[in-house]
């Protein structure tokens, strides 16, 4: 049997042929339009963010005009985009880059990771897309298409699956052409190993990924385990006069602070509800 190309060959050949090369981001690559670019795409889809990078980037042209800039005229700018903690963040963190790192964009995952809203996904993305170096990244797509390779069981959110995900992002990140890898595997989780119905026909990766060869991409990553409601069955009375009024008690205002009351069922024979508290 003849060997596959490694995970990362296969991934860089698939890059070269159907990879995004002409996002708004992709041009005139600085470390500061990367960035600016990496935190708008947390949480919002590329057609959203693309019109509200071309104003901000107009507004902005580099860090220090973002950092001299009041809050409230980048929070305008951002105004529709949502998660405005967002522009908060990048707004101290423009500060600071100015403030402590002599307007230059630090160039390692540990020094990034100092700046507010940059986790280590996004330190990985800044490094490899912006800086040219290497590190490895973990996004959402970076993560659903690792645990279906990989058929990493869990929800990513636990620690230990979390773990698993980076040693296999680490390991398949190659140490030529990290910035196409990075946005290679990142194209792939939005375009064809997707939540739902995922192209596995036209995957380079199909062969060797478990979670096709189980035939279960859908399991992949796992749900965040559902929470019990805890539910206790109490019993009170009811005190309805004659005419059908019912006897009200005002309660001291926050009483119920700490605790969730979910009435989930009244029944006027019995007299009895059942309170969810928590
Ligand atoms: N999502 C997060 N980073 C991205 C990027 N550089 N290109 C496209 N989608 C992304």
């Amino acid at each position: 049997m003849t060997q596959l190309p490694s995970f990362s060959e296969r991934l860089l050949s698939w890059f070269d042929q159907y990879g995004r090369t002409s996002l708004p981001w992709q041009e005139n690559k600085t470390p500061y339009r990367v960035w600016v670019s990496e935190i708008m795409l947390q949480q919002t889809q590329v057609s959203t963010v693309i019109p509200y990078y071309n104003r901000f980037m107009s507004t902005y042209p580099c860090v220090t005009d973002l950092a001299d800039a009041p809050l409230d005229d980048v929070l305008s700018l951002w105004t529709g985009l949502g998660y405005y903690a967002r522009a908060r963040n990048m707004h101290r963190a423009a500060q600071m880059v100015v403030g402590n790192f002599d307007g230059e964009f630090p160039s390692s995952v540990e020094a990034l990771e100092t700046l507010p809203g940059i986790g280590r996904s996004t330190a990985g993305a800044i490094v490899t897309l912006g800086h040219g170096g290497w590190a490895p990244i973990l996004d959402g797509n970076v993560k659903r298409v690792l645990a279906r390779f990989h058929s990493i069981e869990g929800w990513p959110g636990k620690a230990d699956v979390l773990a698993a995900l980076w040693v296999a992002s680490e390991s398949h990140t190659p140490r030529m052409r990290t910035g196409d890898y990075t946005q290679g595997i990142m194209d792939l989780g939005a375009t064809l190993c997707t939540k739902s119905n995922p192209g596995c026909l036209y995957c380079p990766m199909a062969d060797d990924c478990q979670a096709r060869i189980e035939n279960r991409p859908a399991d992949f990553p796992g749900k965040k385990p559902k929470k019990a409601v805890p539910v206790r069955s109490t019993i009170f009375l009811q005190c309805i006069d004659r005419e059908g009024r019912i006897l009200l008690e005002r309660r001291p205002p926050n009483w119920y602070l700490g605790r969730t009351v979910v009435l989930s069922r009244t029944t006027r024979q019995s007299g009895g509800s059942r309170l969810a508290l928590r």
